[in-house]
C-alpha cells in the first residue's frame, strides 16, 4: 500500500509468489513498475494506481504501508507522501483493512510521533487489531525528541470485546508526544 519507489512490494514480491503494489500518485505507480522490472520480479507483483483498497480485490498474508503521517492539506500529489488531511487515508485504510486480510494476516506499518500516533492506537482498537512494536528509533527533530516505529498489527485469533480493546490501549507503554492533529500547523 502506498508502494512509492516500489521498495517494499520488490522486495515482498521477491520472498512470495504473487503481490499487489499500489499508489495514488501515478509517477510513483510508472516508478515502482520499473523498478519492479530492474529486480526481476515483475511477474509477481502487479503494481496499479490506486486510492487505497479502490481497485485491490482478494485477501492478503501481508500488508506493508509506510503511510503519510502528517495530518494537514498536501499541497499537490507529491505531498500525498508525507502529508494526509486530518488523517483521513489512515481513517479509511483502518475502516476497511479487515476486508483485505486473511485469517493469519498482518500489517507491518511505520509510523512517527511527528504524526498523531495516539490517534493511530485509537483506530488500531476500534479496528479490534492486535498491536506488537517491531522496532523503535529515537531522535531529534526540530528540538523535539522524536520517534519513528514499525508496527505489526493482526486479527487476535479470538473476538475482541470492548474491555478487552481498552486493555490493549492501557498496556501501550506511553510515547513521546510530538505534536496532535489539534496543534497548529507550520
Ligand atoms: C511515505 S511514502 C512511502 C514511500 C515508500 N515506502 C518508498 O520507499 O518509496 C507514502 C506513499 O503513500 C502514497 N499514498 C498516500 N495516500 C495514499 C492513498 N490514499 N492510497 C494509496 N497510496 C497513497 C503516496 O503517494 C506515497 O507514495
Amino acid at each position: 500500500m502506498g508502494t512509492g519507489c516500489g521498495v517494499n512490494g520488490s522486495v515482498a514480491a521477491s520472498k512470495s509468489h504473487h503481490g499487489v503494489a499500489v499508489d495514488v500518485n501515478p509517477i510513483a505507480v510508472d516508478c515502482a513498475k520499473r523498478n519492479a522490472e530492474r529486480n526481476g520480479v515483475a511477474g509477481r507483483v502487479e503494481v496499479r494506481e490506486s486510492d487505497l483498497f479502490e481497485n485491490v480485490s482478494g485477501r492478503f498474508d501481508l500488508i506493508l504501508f509506510d503511510p503519510p503521517f502528517r495530518w494537514f492539506r498536501p499541497n499537490d500529489l507529491y505531498e500525498r507522501a508525507t502529508a494526509d488531511e486530518n488523517c483521513e487515508t489512515l481513517t479509511s485504510l483502518f475502516q476497511q483493512v479487515k476486508a483485505y486480510l486473511t485469517g493469519s494476516g498482518r500489517i507491518l506499518l511505520s509510523f512517527g510521533t511527528t504524526g498523531d500516533i495516539d490517534y493511530l492506537h485509537e483506530l488500531v482498537a476500534q479496528a479490534g487489531l492486535k498491536t506488537e512494536e517491531l522496532r523503535k528509533v529515537e531522535g531529534e527533530k526540530d528540538g523535539l525528541t522524536v520517534a519513528y516505529l514499525v508496527y505489526r498489527f493482526t486479527v487476535p485469533s479470538h473476538p475482541v470485546s470492548g474491555c478487552d480493546s481498552l486493555a490493549l490501549l492501557a498496556s501501550k507503554e506511553p510515547l513521546p508526544r510530538a505534536r496532535s492533529r489539534g496543534d497548529e500547523v507550520r
